[in-house]
């Protein structure tokens, strides 16, 4: 791991909120009295009714996390309204389309306007307070309406990621039980299109508590249409009226559910509510990125992802800020593109993933190159460790040496960022997601829950809770307190690993649960080989994660098949096609080694850790033996195995 330093630069330092001193002062302040900070800071949302309670958090017994919770605001009133006196007329979104030359400004006050509109829109359908909203749309500006549209009324946004099957789209309609969804037509990705409309209809199928279903226009392709069931978005907007009270809400209503993958299981709804949240993700926005009024900011991330939520919709807007919405992909019409979309909307923030960046590191420094990127400040990068020399590439190609890089560790669950650099506060090292944010309290543990109190490598666990918190798992909360409280006691367990050095820098190791990160995006295990299992011809599987150059992590599966099916490249092109129409493309295994028999204690239990290791391709260290069934499995898994890498 590269140790290398890079100091502050000065001059950004000298315009930066925060500095190393202020840094540390107000971090001590956010340790030493969380109460007296976070009455401070709740104060930059606006309150219909103020909050005379701050905090009222459990971390043991049956969990509750509660903030601000006599206070009442309304999110998208933060996110729309309280601009419009200042900054009606500044624009609140940039779309920039999948086509290069569609892309368009909409004001607040626009933004206000039709978001009020989708608001009694889904009124007139009977959405109240507390009901669950599914969307399913893509990367276009109706997406931000419709959350906002939901938090204005108090309904309860479910947003699934477009690139999801109908299989995935069908249990997350049930589980939080939603009786509408808007989607489109269809999207548009790198020139294809993405058939959302005939995914719902094929999901709905089976799910008979869907009443309504509103069809955003995208692309005008041909779609079928359920008379009675269907209603064109651009229909009901135009007969609903302008304006739309915003609903008054406890700050401990909920504002969405994300579901995410886990280690056990099908996908948790993770539950976040109004204040908190809203307070965490504006004031992380503002600090971790330094966002100053008038700058262009550009989040790449989905809607259909945390990352989307926070930082494309509700921290910014909540700022008043100018944020960028991008509907394509990095590598169409060609891989100058992020750098084309810089130069045309002078972004001056630039906030992607690793996985984005090494697959344009592959492309070389001439489409970088073909753009000026004269507008850029500052760099983010988030989803997944990145590799010092993907690190050092964006610092040195994309940002001419002259941008601070931000490496902001966090989570679904965690509603926003907890450690990162702060850009004129922060020395950086390459790879390392540095501090903790204000009011954060990780701890490193190790096996035994005892915290580190030396430079060392353990757990990440969370000791206190930030106002970002989820709350629950939608409907479960018994899987809340097993998931997250009870590996340790009184803690907050956030399934990653993690080094911690001399400097009380944090170097997150990656996920040390069964969890595999795929470029950026969270896969369970457990459902992959769920995945497999429905297939007829398999018997058994195992599936673990491997190091991917691109990805970051990579899909293996072990695939045990039925007696008398014999393996053929046939049958694994079959299976992959199968996990893509069970779950979506992201789930798609990389690699699938025919397994005669996994390795198994002789109490039944399948020995991950020896398939992991042989799907690393570390074979030759595979640990302690001595408790498997049938030691002649290994053998033959070993010479068989798929990564020879
Ligand atoms: C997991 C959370 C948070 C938004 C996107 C992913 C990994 C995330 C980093 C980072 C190292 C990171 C962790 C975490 N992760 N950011 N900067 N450095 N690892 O959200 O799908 O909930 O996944 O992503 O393993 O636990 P998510």
């Amino acid at each position: 791991m590269s140790e290398q330093v890079l100091p502050v630069l000065p001059q950004f330092a000298a315009k930066a909120y925060v500095d190393q001193a202020k840094y540390r002062q107000m971090y001590q302040a956010s340790i030493d009295d969380p109460v007296a900070f976070w009455a401070e800071h709740g104060k930059r949302v606006d309150w219909i009714k103020p909050y005379t309670q701050v905090k009222d958090v459990d971390f043991t017994g049956d969990v509750h996390i509660r903030w601000f919770h006599d206070g009442v605001l309304n999110v998208a009133a933060n996110c729309i309204d309280r601009h419009l006196a200042r900054r009606g007329d500044q624009t609140a979104i940039i779309w920039e389309g999948d086509d290069p030359a569609e892309s368009k400004h909409i004001t607040y006050r626009e933004m206000h306007a039709q978001v009020c509109r989708l608001a009694n829109a889904l009124k007139t359908q009977g959405v109240k307070k507390g009901d669950r909203v599914t969307i399913y749309l893509p990367m276009i500006p109706e997406a931000a309406y419709a959350m906002l549209a939901c938090a204005r009324i108090g309904a309860i946004h479910s947003v699934v990621f477009g690139g999801f099957s109908p299989d995935s789209l069908v249990n997350r309609i049930e589980d939080c039980g939603s009786s509408i969804v808007i989607t489109a037509d269809e999207g548009l990705r790198g020139g294809r299109k993405v058939p959302l409309k005939a995914n719902a209809d094929a999901a709905l199928k089976k799910c008979p508590g869907v009443k309504t279903v509103i069809v955003v226009k995208r692309t005008g392709g041909a779609i079928n249409w359920v008379a009675g069931r269907d209603l064109w978005y651009h229909e009901v907007c135009a007969q609903a009226a302008a304006d739309c009270p915003p609903e008054p809400m406890n700050a401990e209503d909920p504002l969405f559910i994300l579901y995410t993958s886990g280690s056990t299981g099908k996908p948790k709804g993770v539950l976040h509510t109004s204040g908190g949240y809203l307070v965490f993700t504006a004031m992380t926005h503002q600090y971790v990125f330094d966002y100053h009024d008038g700058d262009v900011y550009w989040c790449t991330a989905d809607v259909g992802w945390v990352t989307g939520h926070s930082y494309i919709v509700y921290g910014p807007l909540a700022n008043g800020a100018t944020t960028l919405m991008f509907e394509g992909i990095p590598n169409w019409p060609d891989s100058s593109r992020f750098w084309q979309v810089i130069d045309k909307h002078k972004v001056n923030t630039f906030y992607t993933a690793p996985t984005a960046i090494r697959a344009l590191m592959r492309e070389g420094e001439a489409p970088v190159k073909k753009a000026s990127r004269a507008s850029l400040r500052l760099l983010g990068s988030v989803g997944e460790p990145i590799n010092p020399e993907a690190w050092l590439w964006y610092h040195r190609v994309v940002g001419d040496g002259r941008c601070p890089i931000v490496d902001t560790w966090w989570q679904t669950e965690t509603g926003g960022i907890l450690i990162t650099p702060l850009p004129g506060a922060t020395p950086l090292k390459p790879g390392s997601a540095t501090l903790p944010f204000f009011g954060i309290k990780p701890a490193v543990v190790d096996a035994n829950g005892a915290e580190l109190q030396a430079p060392g490598t353990g757990n990440l666990v969370l000791t206190d809770s930030w106002p970002g918190q989820m709350r629950t798992v939608y409907g479960d909360h018994q899987r809340f307190i097993d998931t997250y409280f009870s590996t340790y006691k009184g803690c907050y367990f956030t399934g990653d690993g993690c080094r911690r050095d001399e400097d009380g820098y944090y170097w997150i190791t990656g996920r040390v649960d069964d969890v595999i990160n795929v470029s950026g995006h969270r896969m369970g295990t457990a459902e992959v080989e769920s995945a497999l299992v429905a297939h007829p011809k398999v018997a058994e599987s195992a599936v673990v994660g491997y190091p991917h150059d691109l990805k970051g992590q990579g899909i293996y599966a072990y695939v045990t098949l039925k007696a008398g099916i014999e393996p053929s490249e046939e049958l694994r092109k079959e299976l992959v096609a199968h996990v893509r129409k069970e779950i979506g493309p992201i789930a798609a295994p990389d690699l699938i080694q025919w397994a005669p028999g996994l390795p198994k204690t002789r109490s039944g239990k399948i020995m991950r850790r020896i398939l992991r290791k042989i799907a690393e391709n570390e074979h030759g260290n595979l640990g302690d033996t001595s408790t498997l069934a049938d030691p002649a499995v290994v053998d033959d898994l070993v010479s068989n195995r798929m990564n020879r890498s």
